[in-house]
Order: structure tokens, then C-alpha cells, then sequence
């Protein structure tokens, strides 16, 4: 029986946990079935799935090491092999781990370039394949605006998925929408507490951290306005605006 407000199924990459989880919840409740994409986390992957399910909305598990480009190759054939009207990619899953502009750094830029850019190149490709109509969502980070030495292979990989956020708009229109999201301080990073956001918040035009539900705002705000393609919406309470 198709729902009422069914709206087809999203493909959703690290939807076991954090930003990647609120956003499968959230698309979940808005009428997309769920294939949440995992890694490593299979128990809160599993947890996630039984949570949509029962909220009537059919969900199931893909496993897939985004750094491997012919697992990858295969992911959305294997989504769309189970829901054959997938027409919506979040591309959300990444690593970000501190590296410097080194040749000692070189394996942590292959992995931040196999996980960060080239796993949302291949997804992408494939969801236009197979998809022909739908939406993408790349998830960026506010300082792909600024040079910040820290994690500079994290930051090129989020500089360059910006940038093919706008080739793949133009690539894939006029049936494929292409957008991206740019966060700024939603969650602490792995390790950090809370209050680590809260003094870092000190520093942006808002004063204050952001929250996972202004994540999956922007990402309704993007689905619905059929009229944006190649945006970025920095959602960082201004964040971007200041050094
Ligand atoms: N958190 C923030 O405030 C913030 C700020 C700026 C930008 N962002 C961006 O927003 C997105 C979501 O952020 P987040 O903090 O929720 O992300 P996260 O927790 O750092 O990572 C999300 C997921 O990525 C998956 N992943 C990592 N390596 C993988 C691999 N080799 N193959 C497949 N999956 C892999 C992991 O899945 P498993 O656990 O299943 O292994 C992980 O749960 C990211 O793109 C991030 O760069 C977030």
C-alpha cells in the first residue's frame, strides 16, 4: 500500500549515528523508505532501522567501506535493486582527522580523498544512472570558505566537494537537483565535549552552537523548493562570515 505522504526512498551515507542518523530519522517521518548506509556501526545502525520501522516506514541496512571504490561502485545498484524508486542521495558520511601539507600526512590524504570526495563522485554518478530524477545532498563543513592548515586534507576534500556540488548541478540537471549543506558548530567532534562548542561558539556572529534539527531544516528546505540547484547553505549561525 503506497502512504499517503510517500515521497519515495532516500539513500542516506553514515545514517547510524549523529548528523547522518537525524537526518534518516527525519526524511523517515517526512515520507521517504530509508536505506541507511553504515560502516562500522552496525549496532546503532540496527537500532536506527528499528526505530523507522516502527514508524511504519520501511528501512533497510547497506553496508559499504566508502574507502573502497568497487564496494562503493556498487552501493546504489544494491539500493536500487530493493527500492527501485530511490530518488534522493545524502552524501554525509566522512572522516576528519588532523594532517598537515606533509608526504608523511600522503595516507590520511588518500583516505580523506577516498571516503570525503571520491565516494559522493561515485555515488553520485550511479544515483544518476539508475535514479534519472531526484536530489543530492553533499554535507560540506562552514570553513570550506577559510585556509586553516589543521586538517588540511579534510578541507581540501570539503573545498573540492563543494566545488563538485556546482559541476554535478549543471552535469545533472534538469532531472537532478545538486545541493550541498555547509555546517558549522552542530556537533563536537569524536572525543570533544559539548562545552568544547560552547567556547568555540564565543567567536561567531550568533553566539551560540547549532543543533542537528537545523541540519535536517536546511535539508527540507532544499528538497522542497524545486527551484535550487548548486547552493550552499552555510548553517553556522554566521560562522563563515568571520575569520
Ligand atoms: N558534526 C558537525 O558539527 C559537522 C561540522 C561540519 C561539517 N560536518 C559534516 O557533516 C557530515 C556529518 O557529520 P558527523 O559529525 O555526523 O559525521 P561523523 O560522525 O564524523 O561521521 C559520520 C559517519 O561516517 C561514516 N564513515 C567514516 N568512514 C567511513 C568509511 N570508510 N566508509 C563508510 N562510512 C564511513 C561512519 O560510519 P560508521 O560509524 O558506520 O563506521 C560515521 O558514523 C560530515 O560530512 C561532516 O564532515 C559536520
Amino acid at each position: 500500500m503506497v502512504k499517503k505522504n510517500f515521497k519515495g526512498t532516500a539513500l542516506v551515507t553514515g545514517a547510524a549515528k549523529r548528523i547522518g542518523k537525524a537526518i534518516a530519522s527525519f526524511l523517515a517521518a517526512e515520507g521517504y523508505q530509508i536505506a541507511a548506509h553504515y560502516n562500522h556501526s552496525e549496532k546503532d545502525a540496527q537500532a536506527v532501522v528499528k526505530d523507522i520501522r516502527k514508524k511504519g516506514v520501511a528501512c533497510e541496512l547497506f553496508q559499504c567501506d566508502l574507502g573502497s571504490q568497487e564496494d562503493t561502485a556498487l552501493l546504489v545498484q544494491r539500493v536500487h535493486a530493493k527500492f527501485p524508486d530511490l530518488n534522493l542521495l545524502i552524501n554525509s558520511a566522512s572522516i576528519f582527522e588532523k594532517s598537515k601539507f606533509k608526504i608523511r600526512d600522503l595516507d590520511l590524504f588518500n583516505d580523506h580523498f577516498a571516503i570525503n570526495l571520491k565516494a559522493p563522485f561515485i555515488l553520485s554518478s550511479e544515483f544518476r544512472k539508475f535514479c534519472k530524477r531526484g536530489q543530492i545532498i553533499n554535507l560540506l563543513d562552514t570553513d570550506i570558505v577559510k585556509n586553516q592548515t589543521t586538517h588540511i586534507a579534510y578541507l581540501l576534500t570539503k573545498k573540492s566537494l563543494a566545488d563538485m556540488t556546482k559541476l554535478a548541478a549543471i552535469e545533472f540537471a534538469p532531472h537532478i537537483r545538486v545541493n550541498g549543506i555547509a555546517p558549522g558548530l552542530i556537533l563536537p567532534p569524536a572525543g570533544k565535549p559539548t562545552a568544547y562548542l560552547d567556547q568555540r561558539a564565543k567567536r561567531i556572529p550568533l553566539q551560540r552552537k547549532g543543533d542537528v534539527h537545523y541540519i535536517t531544516q536546511s535539508v527540507k528546505f532544499l528538497l522542497d523548493h524545486d527551484f535550487l540547484t548548486g547552493q550552499i547553505i552555510f548553517n553556522d549561525g554566521g560562522e563563515h562570515l568571520v575569520p
